[in-house]
């Protein structure tokens, strides 16, 4: 169960480490399958093409990838330092692949001739993966103390939280980054309701976000993404809480396209506007999200077929004319000046220099 102490997204096969598992999300919420990694390609395809996403997910894909890239070439150092090459260029956007990348490939450096490079690089593999859980689990630890004070103030009346695509423990290894603080909610008796955007075009929300929610009981009510301003207005959103892909080190948020409309919205009717950040997740070389933050361009064909089921049988139908042009930028930039405040492992700050820099000191000189 999502959010529940065994549950993970990516694993080494228990009886073969060989291969690597994921959950092909792809197919959610119709079916849960199993899929096997056991080439660094396949990691490639299982990132570009969406059996994974989610920014600390992908991250750990990619040191996965790396590792099965070493287990197959004859020289695992050159075969690392090749794959690498294409899985950065797999996801532009999420900061967290560069980062798991980065990792491994200071391992390869260090390492020089050292015969155990491979279990080195599975060791790290899984050790990206286990401090993922331990910051999902600070976030819900820090961001449940939000959700506590709404439901004090509402004298234990229910707590709405608007969350838009998938922040989730599908995203992340466990627990999520948006959801982990409605996780612990439920896990401290909080009456606690989530909006769940749709999220187009990929329908990361009503596909993913609401069938983790539903296996984990908790209560949501899934709404198109024009909704959140009305329901806003009528004052049944108490908080949105998002994810994010990258995040500046002034506090620039990158998540999901639409994110920034809901921001807005939330500014305009004093709603508390919160994100999730693991701090593997911020890009601490950049400071202007909107100028420097590169935003993914993904196929039009997310815009004009819609994949679904249909008594029992997969199909995709087109809803749009032949030949309609299509724009389909994956995510956009939030401003800092519309985050209330920005949810880490280590605490809760502004979303500003000075804030990130209160919770992690040691980034001051990058
Ligand atoms: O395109 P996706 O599905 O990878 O986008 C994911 C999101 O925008 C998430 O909200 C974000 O990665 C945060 S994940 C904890």
């Amino acid at each position: 169960m999502p959010g529940g102490e065994d549950f993970r997204t990516i694993w080494l096969k228990p009886d073969d480490p060989s291969v690597v598992q994921i959950i092909d999300q792809r197919l959610l919420p119709h079916e849960y399958r199993i899929h096997d990694l056991t080439t660094w390609q396949d990691g490639v395809e299982a990132i570009s093409d969406m059996y994974v996403r989610g920014a600390p997910l992908i991250g750990a894909t990619a040191a996965w990838s790396l590792y099965l890239a070493a287990l197959h070439a004859s020289s695992p150092a050159d075969g690392v330092r090749e794959a690498a090459v294409t899985l950065l260029a797999s996801r532009p956007t999420a900061v967290n692949l560069r980062w798991g990348v980065e990792r491994i490939l200071r391992i390869v450096d260090a390492a020089q001739d050292d015969p155990r490079l491979i279990e080195l690089i599975r060791a790290d593999a899984q050790a990206i993966c286990d401090e993922d859980i331990e910051i999902s689990r600070g976030i819900g630890e820090h961001g449940v103390t939000l959700l506590e004070a709404i439901s004090k103030k509402k004298n234990g009346g229910t707590v709405n939280v608007l969350t838009h695509c998938n922040a989730g423990a599908l995203a992340t290894i466990n627990w999520g980054t948006a959801t982990a603080p409605i996780y612990f909610a439920q896990q401290r008796g909080i009456d606690v309701h989530v909006w769940v955007d749709e999220t187009r075009p990929r329908n990361q929300g009503s596909q993913l976000t609401a069938w983790e929610l539903a296996e984990s009981g908790v209560p949501h009510t899934l709404i198109v993404d024009n909704a959140g301003g009305h329901l806003m207005q009528h004052g049944q959103v108490d908080i949105v809480i998002t994810g994010t892909d990258r995040t500046t080190r002034c506090g620039d948020v990158a998540n999901k396209i639409g994110t920034y409309l809901k921001a807005l919205a939330a500014h305009d009717n004093g709603i508390p506007f919160y994100v999730g950040l693991p701090s593997t997740t911020i890009d601490w070389t950049s400071r202007d999200g909107v100028a420097e933050i590169p935003i993914e361009e993904r196929d039009a064909a997310e815009v004009t077929d819609v994949p679904g089921v249909h008594d029992g049988a997969r199909l995709t139908v087109r809803t749009t004319g032949s030949d309609t042009p299509v724009s389909n930028p994956a995510f956009d930039v939030t401003p800092a000046r519309l985050v209330t405040g920005l949810i880490t492992e280590r605490g809760i700050c502004e979303a500003s220099e000075d804030g990130l820099l209160g919770l992690f000191p040691e980034k001051a000189s990058m």
